[in-house]
């Protein structure tokens, strides 16, 4: 057995509590959101990169989509094999690494929110190489066309927020980007980094992957809208469409 990463160990340490989380208490609304801007009919197939306990991945499943939840934590799928027999629903989970899956089933859209893997990385991952795997296996993963909607960590807000001092401290690294992870009360401490992107450099990292970034809006957990991003807020919400197959230019 490979040994587990440093996001493997939080988020199955994190598991049983992940859902009393005040920013997951918005999913409801979160998900009309994601059913509006998919425009999607019932029966198509979703995919959900980082789906974690499966919040999305369920109440999408209840409102007739076909959904497919991959996530690197078996704790935490654990949670949302256990809330789909509840409600006696059917959706596939997998337990892969975002930046080392392949699906031969091409999705009608993906979905990858609340960082779902998307710029968690562990001590050796690289800032640009790591996010850029995942867009590519979510695009690789897409029919022509299709949407995806992601919620990210907003770099802006990080540059804001920390001082030199934290720099020195090691608290933030304005190079890679990143932020030490700040263990949580009662949780094992582990090595892993927090990685935020400022909004050109996400459109370009898109553009990699064949997916065009059709809308860029404020999308912080509980906060979500049609509105432009606020320059202090945590999260931004992409959206994007796949064009093209992702470039490969090494
Ligand atoms: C903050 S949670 C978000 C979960 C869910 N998308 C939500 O909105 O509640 C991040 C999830 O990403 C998963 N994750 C972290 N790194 C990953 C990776 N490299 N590949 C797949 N999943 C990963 C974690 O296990 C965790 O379930």
């Amino acid at each position: 057995m490979p040994e587990k990463s440093s996001w493997e160990r939080f988020f199955d340490a994190h598991a049983a509590i992940y859902d009393r989380n005040e920013f997951t208490s918005n999913t409801q609304y979160e998900v009309d959101f994601l059913i509006n801007e998919l425009g999607l009919a019932a029966g198509a197939t979703i995919l959900d990169v980082g789906c974690g306990t499966g919040r999305h991945t369920i109440a999408l499943a209840e409102r007739g989509y076909r959904m497919t939840g991959l996530d690197l934590s078996a704790a935490m799928l654990a949670k949302a094999a256990e809330k789909a027999q509840a409600a006696q629903l059917e959706v596939t989970l997998v337990q892969a690494d975002a930046t080392n899956f392949s699906f031969t089933e091409r999705f009608d859209a993906a979905i990858c929110l609340c960082e779902g893997a998307f710029g968690l990385l562990s001590q050796g991952d690289d800032p640009i190489e790591q996010p850029l795997a995942i867009l590519n296996n979510i695009s690789r993963s897409l029919r022509p066309q299709a949407m995806a909607i992601f919620t990210v960590l907003n770099g802006a807000a990080m540059l804001r927020r920390y001082q030199q001092a934290d720099v020195i401290a090691g608290h933030f690294d304005p190079i890679t980007m990143t932020e030490q992870a700040i263990p949580l009360e009662g949780q094992p401490v582990v090595a892993a980094r927090e990685r935020a992107f400022v909004a050109t450099e996400l459109r370009l990292l898109f553009r990699l992957a064949g997916l065009e970034v059709r809308h860029i809006w404020g999308g912080t957990a509980g906060n979500w809208g049609h509105r432009p991003l606020d320059l202090d807020e945590i999260e931004i919400m992409l959206v994007a469409q796949k064009v093209a197959e992702p470039l490969s230019w090494r």
